[in-house]
């Protein structure tokens, strides 16, 4: 009888709201939107769209620091990059969109929670696992898996047939998802492996053809594992995405162009604009470098591993998340420090570092003579390092 839809006034959740009514006769349908900080065009008038196309009230509902600080920032720890490369924009805003959605649902006291994925992508899989660890007892509808339309004529007709305003074209080249941390962009010519991605298939960042020839240094404190000071301004975790992003956009830093494998089955290729977390990303690991054992690297690199499949796979409310979340967690009180990055055309470079707690000792390193590193101990250890080599070698010349 009571439907959240989470809205975002496209054309696609806008033809949602009349199917849902005519589907589900006397159902009332509630808009929800995240603002997780796709940006202020999106969200304007949109109020007045949903009740236009017939919602009987509208939440939009302010995500933008709990995104930064509760699920990127913590995925950062984590090192977690998907399948070598994508920053998992998309998929670890779904956590704090569907987990507020819920919240809506409760209020509202609703009983059935909708979302507008397609029935071929990932987002409908994160979506539904969280509102089956959230909510379990509420229904969840899917028209893109139910209805019988197919295209943007089929949208745009229902909607005309009904007399429902709707600005969308007829044409929209590509499908786009937006918030604090990226912008991906799919399918247009995009769809073919063999041709290069058209400058309008980025939107943020400048190509590095066009960015500017003098680098730009930035200087990032790093904090507890996180990015907490801008050139000595302290930064909340959103503030500090947001202004990355801005000054990391102009140097054409972020670009990302893949083919990932769907949770699904089927590859898809993506643009990923991820300019501000570039940046980040790049100040961590060069503390990471400064402070962390060979072995807890590699321990790391493997809970980051796992990290991004949970994430992108829609498995953040889950034990493992914390479970995992915890095992990085272990290493942030030692990873504090400075670095000074330099933007230069599409790439970022830790030029400085230095942390307090850097295990890297210039004294230990060099060739001079010292009491911490005897060089006559290296024999011993290599002749039992290497022992199980020189057993094989000796099997092997008896036979
Ligand atoms: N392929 C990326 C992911 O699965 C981006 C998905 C973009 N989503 C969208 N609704 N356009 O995380
Ligand atoms: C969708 O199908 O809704 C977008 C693509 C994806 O979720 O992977």
């Amino acid at each position: 009888k009571k439907v959240v839809l989470a809205y975002s006034g496209g054309l696609d959740t806008s033809a949602i709201i009349p199917w849902l009514k005519e589907t589900y006769p006397g159902c009332e349908v509630v808009a929800f939107c995240a603002d997780v900080g796709q940006g202020d065009e999106e969200l304007e008038g949109l109020e007045e769209k949903a009740l236009a196309s017939g919602a009987t009230e509208c939440h939009i509902v302010d995500l933008k620091e709990e995104f930064a600080a509760d699920y990127i920032y913590p995925t950062l720890k984590t090192g977690a990059i998907y399948e070598g490369t994508y920053l998992l924009g998309t998929s670890m805003a779904r956590p704090v969109i569907a987990k507020a959605h819920v919240e809506v649902a409760r209020k509202v006291g609703a009983d059935a929670v909708c979302h507008g994925c397609t029935g071929k992508g990932n987002d409908q899989i994160r979506f539904e696992g969280c509102f089956a660890a959230l909510a379990p007892d509420l229904k969840v509808i899917a028209p893109w898996r139910e209805w019988s339309m197919e295209s943007r004529e089929d949208l745009l007709a229902y909607l005309a047939e009904r007399d429902i305003p709707c600005s969308a074209s007829l044409t929209k080249i590509y499908s786009r998802d937006a918030n604090a941390w990226h912008i991906s962009t799919e399918g247009g010519e995009l769809e073919e492996t063999w041709n290069q991605p058209s400058e309008q298939a980025w939107v943020w960042t400048k190509s590095p053809e066009q960015a500017p020839n003098e680098a730009e240094y930035l200087t990032l404190a790093v904090k507890n594992g996180e990015v907490v000071g801008l050139n000595g301004d302290t930064l909340t975790p959103y503030q500090m995405v947001v202004k990355l992003n801005e000054i990391a956009a102009e140097h054409g830093v972020g670009r990302v162009d893949i083919v990932e494998n769907r949770l699904v089955g089927m590859k898809s290729r993506g643009c990923y604009e991820t300019p501000g977390g570039t940046v980040i990303i790049a100040a961590l690991e060069a503390i990471r470098e400064l402070v962390m054992d060979k072995r807890s690297r590699e321990w790391l690199h493997t809970v980051g591993e796992q990290f991004a499949h949970l994430v992108y796979d829609g498995r953040w409310f889950t034990p493992l998340k914390d479970s995992l979340l915890g095992a990085a967690d272990a290493y942030s009180a030692d990873m504090n420090g400075e670095v000074v990055l330099k933007l230069y055309k599409g790439m970022v470079t830790a030029v400085q570092k230095r942390s307090p707690n850097s295990l890297y000792s210039e004294e230990f390193a060099t060739f001079g003579a010292d009491d911490v590193y005897d060089q006559k101990h290296a024999e011993g250890f290599i002749r039992l390092y290497t022992l199980s080599s020189r057993i094989k070698a000796l099997k092997d010349q008896e036979k």
